[in-house]
């Protein structure tokens, strides 16, 4: 018998997880493979009104792999991370403007470091308008496409850039800030990634810039068209907040995107990353 109690939210993104006490994702030694299970399975899975304690949220996502503690000092407990658009609470808030675009976190490492593995987010406080996250599942963007798509886009190779993602939102930077967005290396990922399960999914989003040895127009066309394909509105979940709310997305497989909400909303959210071991291939 399964250790959770799961009920779909949609048809290929999504999961409610009911029932489950924050100190059973801390203490019950075989929950943190049955998350990981569902989280395969599902893409997204979400704990309503969990009310997880940061600490517990951190023990919690140790279960999982390892804890990305490179964003210390943010928050008093190591390995949490502020998310708010207030730049009193976090000095990086101009960044999370691109935060509003569909994306996959960690497509343009400053290193060759894998895409992250799994991100939890808890609410803290919750905006009164907009703010939701939303989710598209990248396996199922994949088994969408035709036989002869699949053929022709097992090959082709993206271009991915900070200054891709960040242009988005900032469409005139100045020379500093451009400067400070190209200091960040570019990475060539495949449009398909072949996961260590067999599975396939289509590596897209915000920080894709062009398609290597296609017409440059022609592959950004092509790289909207197959987002705007994957993020229909009834292949995605969209999760609006509550108070102790909390959601874990596994970032390999799913693509992610905030709704815009007000800059001086209070909307907190605090996020623990847990790292990748994988590599897009
Ligand atoms: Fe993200």
């Amino acid at each position: 018998m399964s250790l959770l109690t799961i009920n779909k939210l949609t048809s290929s993104v999504g999961a409610e997880v009911v029932g489950v006490q924050p100190e059973r994702l801390v203490d019950d030694d075989q929950l943190g493979a049955a998350v990981l299970e569902a989280l395969e399975d599902n893409g997204v899975l979400v704990f309503p009104d969990l009310r997880l304690e940061p600490r517990d949220q951190v023990a919690f996502c140790a279960r999982l792999g390892s804890v990305d503690f490179s964003s210390d000092g943010h928050h008093e407990v190591a390995g949490i991370y502020p998310v708010t658009l207030n730049s009193a609470k976090n000095s990086a808030a101009s960044y999370l403007r691109a935060t509003f675009d569909w994306h996959i976190d960690g497509c343009t490492p400053t290193g060759d470091e894998c895409p992250q593995k799994a991100t939890v987010l808890s609410a803290v406080q919750v905006a009164e308008r907009g703010g939701e996250t939303e989710f598209a599942s990248s396996y199922a963007a994949y088994d969408a496409l035709t036989d002869d798509e699949k053929r022709r886009f097992g090959s082709l190779r993206v271009v991915h850039s900070l200054e891709a993602s960040q242009r988005r939102v900032t469409p005139d930077p100045t020379p500093e800030e451009l400067a400070r967005w190209r200091a960040r290396p570019t990475h060539t990922h495949p449009l398909v990634w072949t996961h260590r399960t067999g599975r396939k999914s289509l590596v897209l989003g915000a920080s894709t810039d062009y398609i290597v040895d296609m017409d440059l127009d022609e592959g950004r066309a092509l790289l909207t068209e197959l987002l705007e394909r994957a993020t229909v509105a009834d292949k995605v979940y969209r999760h609006t907040w509550s108070v102790g709310d909390t959601v874990i997305w596994d970032n390999r497989g799913v693509l992610h995107r905030a709704a815009p909400y007000d800059p001086d909303s209070p909307r907190e959210m605090l996020r623990t990353t847990v790292l990748g071991d994988e590599p897009i291939r």
